[in-house]
């Protein structure tokens, strides 16, 4: 990739760049800069650039004038379509919908689509057909858009949570009330600032991408690259979907280490495939935090321990305990309350800096 210097200037003062210090990886430690390392910032600007934090509150969002209506009641019965339980994340999301249901006296089903899209849309019909006041969808992928129409045609207000649907086919506002999500595309954003410090911005990268056709694979996908471009040494030289999962994620890094046995870098779209990629690593005989580093994205506990080890060198956190938003919104919505129809979490970065003190919040 070419170095536009107007692009550099710019990407740091988006950054609020500052000289940041590092603590590991190919960036000084906070004293003086050595030649290499300058030469490295020169390269590129993100390589001692500050974590870009959460990007600034959508302004303008439309507001759900156009979805079922809920009536105000004491209690309800809900229903929530999780997509799967296959990891930390999902089942972290699930216990966190549970645990809020019951405080608040809420009956709810819930149905595990096992990674299964078409499971995923029958599940959904069962869940219409029961007619609940509330449905929460977790989607799959993008495409399960058409089953959220069916549900407002059903007169069901649904909530999507942690992933979007294709709004051309599902309107916002319309089809459902609202999503609640991480930004995803900020999210590969902080994770490329990340790989530039621990590469100290020359890096030959290998990436898990999540399931394809889901909005965190392809907007995690699009940050990142949108953020390496500003780097001439920074190089995606292989990018295979490896479905969010710890297998997969090994299997296809062993696949692709041998076939690129000069990568220094991995950036996985979620921890579980990085924990795979630091085992397939580890088999290949080299060394995570040395040889190849490693960043990925949401902050499971396994995955700050790793940090805390020295095997991953950071992770973006996205928050899977969605429960008291996701039934405040439905509290507010049933009250007559406008609902905007994006609702966006902040998150941190996990990094060796505050890696032991965040350990206990993780999941
Ligand atoms: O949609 C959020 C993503 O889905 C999480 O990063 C991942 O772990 C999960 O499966």
């Amino acid at each position: 990739m070419k170095i536009h210097k107007t692009g550099v200037w710019a990407a740091a003062i988006v950054l609020g760049m500052g000289l940041a210090s590092c603590s590991q990886g190919g960036t000084s430690g906070g004293g003086a800069a050595s030649p290499a390392d300058s030469a490295a910032a020169a390269a590129c600007a993100l390589a001692t650039a500050e974590d870009p934090g959460n990007a600034p509150a959508p302004t303008n969002v439309p507001t759900a004038d156009n979805a079922p209506a809920l009536e105000q009641k004491d209690t309800y019965n809900v229903a929530f379509s999780q997509n799967a339980s296959n990891n930390p994340w999902r089942l972290a999301e699930t216990a966190s919908m549970q645990e809020t249901a019951d405080s608040l006296g809420y009956q709810m089903t819930v149905t595990d689509a096992n990674n299964d899209q078409a499971k995923q849309i029958q599940d959904v019909r069962s869940l219409i057909a029961q007619n609940p006041d509330m449905l929460f969808i977790a989607p799959m992928t993008e495409q399960m858009a058409p089953v959220v129409v069916e549900a407002a045609e059903a007169d069901i207000p649904v909530v999507l949570l942690d992933r979007q649907v294709d709004e051309s086919v599902a309107i916002p506002g319309t089809h459902f009330v609202t999503v609640i999500s991480s930004d995803f595309v900020q999210e590969g954003k902080r994770a490329a600032v990340q790989m530039a410090r621990a590469t100290g911005g020359n890096a030959k990268i290998i990436e898990l991408e999540g399931t394809t056709g889901s909005s965190p694979a392809n907007d995690r996908k699009k940050g990142f690259d949108e953020m390496i471009a500003e780097c001439d040494g920074m190089e995606i030289v292989a990018s295979q979907d490896a479905d969010f999962t710890r297998n997969k994620g090994q299997q296809v890094t062993e696949t692709l280490l041998q076939a690129h046995p000069d990568v220094n870098a991995i950036y996985a779209h979620n921890d579980e495939m990085a924990l795979g990629a630091i085992a397939a690593i580890k088999a290949a005989g080299k060394v995570p935090g040395e040889d190849i580093f490693v960043v990925s994205v949401d902050g499971s506990k396994e995955a700050v321990q790793a940090i805390i080890d020295g095997d991953l060198y950071a992770s973006v956190q996205c928050n899977p305990e969605f429960g008291p938003a996701a039934f405040d919104v439905m509290q507010r919505y049933a009250a007559g309350e406008a609902i905007p129809t994006a609702i966006i979490n902040e998150d941190i970065v996990y990094t060796a800096d505050n890696a032991e003190a965040e350990l206990a919040n993780a999941f």
